[in-house]
């Protein structure tokens, strides 16, 4: 019997492609480009597995329509907000994650981002690489410090998590809300608030960490932000669809926030045009999880996955 036929979405890290070339039959998008839904659905009919991104939609019409041929779906991401997973489950088909891999990279661009922002980097930038930076004073390009500030953490799962491990580093008091409180021994000393209410009161800096879901879309809207600490700094490498971009800029450009950073937008690739302007708002493309070592440990997870799932046991990963 021929190897299976996978079909790679993207273009993935060597070691993957390499692996995956070894153990299957293997068709990649050596062009890197997105696929619309009527791709995805044609090529369906070609393979046994997917190992799609998080860029490639799977929603209930692309579920539906799906050749019975495809028997998983082996995301190369942790978020799975782009795939319908009743919809999928109703087809039979198996779909899977890359959780834990990719906690610390992300959780490194969150510190990133809540440095960029807090110590105004982009217009730090700005000024220096344009030639502009005539002027130097105690007054001059004032932030706001990291240590001793309170940060509130929504989603303390695996990336919430090491996100507070970090920032004890560079001692910050970490606060968080969970749907469900952590033992004691995971929260390392974190104070739990039953209500994301609760949380904001106190959250001096903000870090979202949690996944994309109907209960969770829009949940950073005017009322939330207006319950921060005067000045607070937000940031974001979980998921766009998390926040009402049109609260976040309001916020921003009356005060009440001193700073986002952002890894994460409603609209990707792109981004929000609106955002350009403001030399407050230190921004990413998505990049929460880009090392080659992620990669590589998101690309050689999904392959687990396949492989356990075409030897007959059930992935670790499966949702
Ligand atoms: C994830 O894994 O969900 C990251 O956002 C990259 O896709």
């Amino acid at each position: 019997m021929g190897k299976l036929v996978l079909w790679i979405t993207r273009k993935l890290s060597d070691a993957t492609l390499e692996r995956a070339a070894r153990d299957y039959d293997v068709i990649v998008n050596e062009a890197d480009g997105l696929h619309t839904a009527d791709e995805i659905v044609a090529m369906s009919s070609k393979v046994d597995a997917i190992l799609p991104c998080h860029s490639e939609i799977f929603d209930a019409d692309v579920a539906a329509r799906l050749d019975p041929r495809v028997k998983i779906i082996a995301n190369h991401s942790v978020g799975v907000d782009h795939c319908d997973l009743a919809a999928l489950a109703a087809r039979g088909i198996v779909v899977t994650n890359t959780p834990d891999v990719l906690s610390d990279a992300t959780a490194d661009i969150a510190v990133l981002l809540m440095l960029g922002a807090s110590r105004r980097a982009v217009e730090g930038d700005r000024l220096v690489r344009s030639g502009e930076w005539d002027f130097w004073s105690p007054s001059f390009m004032v932030g706001k410090q990291m240590s001793g500030a309170r940060l509130g953490i929504i989603g303390m799962g695996r990336v919430g998590q090491v996100m507070a491990h970090r920032a004890r580093g560079f001692d910050m008091d970490v606060h968080y809300y969970n749907r469900r409180r952590l033992p004691e021994a995971l929260e390392q000393g974190a104070t739990y608030h039953d209500s994301v209410e609760s949380l904001l009161a106190v959250s001096d800096f903000l870090s979202l960490h949690c996944p994309a879901t109907p209960e969770t879309t829009g949940m950073m809207n005017a009322e939330r932000f207006a319950l921060l600490p005067d000045g607070a700094v937000f940031v974001n490498t979980a998921r766009g669809a998390l926040v009402d971009e049109d609260a976040l800029l309001a916020a921003l450009e009356s005060g009440k926030l001193m700073a986002a950073g952002l890894d994460c937008f409603v609209t990707e690739p792109g981004g929000n045009p609106a955002f350009a302007t403001h030399e407050n708002i230190f921004m990413l493309p998505h990049i929460g999880s880009a090392t080659v070592k992620t990669r590589d440990a998101m690309g050689f997870r999904a392959l687990d996955n396949l492989d356990a799932f075409f030897a007959g046991e059930t992935p670790k990963d499966a949702l």
